[in-house]
């Protein structure tokens, strides 16, 4: 029997740059994810996180309460990275660092932001180990924003309409793993 309760899936902008486009492409998430019935959705902005560094246990003194409630509520997380000499921006990995179990067995698909012709697919590459080792599930679709500069006007605007096919394919990928992921959380015992 499927829930019949929402799916939550937040946004997460992983990127504190000032003048970051990927904030644009994080805002194209929430509206397409908003649209579709059975889901709730949020942006969670790097940014707007306490970043502690702690002398005490590593992993408790970077824990943030409100974070982590959300990685819990969370049925499936989309991640808006763009990519960095080739890799995520340091802040994303140490927000990630931040939880563990909240994650496990929940689905994750990730966006790739760049300035170049790849659409960050390097950091898509970057990232998958990574969410694996969390316990999150990797769909096999991504978005990848390349040029993003030309993608988006100076106020956000999406100039290229045919990135919302690409990102419903996504999302209908990301919804199906999301409930089945939760279906087998709620019902199928690991013993
Ligand atoms: C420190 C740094 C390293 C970057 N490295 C790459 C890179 O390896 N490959 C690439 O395509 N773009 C690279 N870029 C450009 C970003 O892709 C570009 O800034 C793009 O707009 C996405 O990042 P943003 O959200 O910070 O704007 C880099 C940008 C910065 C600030």
């Amino acid at each position: 029997m499927e829930s019949s309760r929402p799916l939550f899936i937040p946004v997460i902008l992983g990127t504190i740059r000032k003048g970051r486009m990927s904030a644009h492409a994080a805002a194209v998430m929430v509206e397409e994810i908003a649209k579709r019935p059975g889901v709730e959705t949020e942006l969670i902005d790097i940014a707007s996180l306490p970043m502690p560094t702690g002398e005490d246990d590593a992993w408790e003194a970077i824990r943030n309460a409100g974070f982590a409630d959300k990685m819990n509520r969370a049925d499936a997380l989309v991640l808006v990275s763009p990519e960095y000499n080739h890799s995520y921006p340091g802040l994303l990995k140490h927000v990630l660092d931040s939880c563990l179990k909240e994650y496990i067995h929940k689905a994750v698909g990730i966006v790739g932001v760049s300035a170049g012709p790849f659409g960050g697919t390097r950091v898509i590459q970057s990232l998958v180990p990574l969410m694996r080792e969390l316990g999150l599930v990797n769909i096999f679709w991504d978005v990848n924003f390349s040029n993003v500069q030309k993608v988006f006007d100076a106020s956000g605007r999406l100039l290229d309409e045919s990135y919302r096919r690409r990102i419903d394919k996504f999302l209908k990928e990301l919804m199906w793993m999301a409930r089945t992921l939760r279906h087998g959380r709620e019902n199928i015992s690991l013993e």
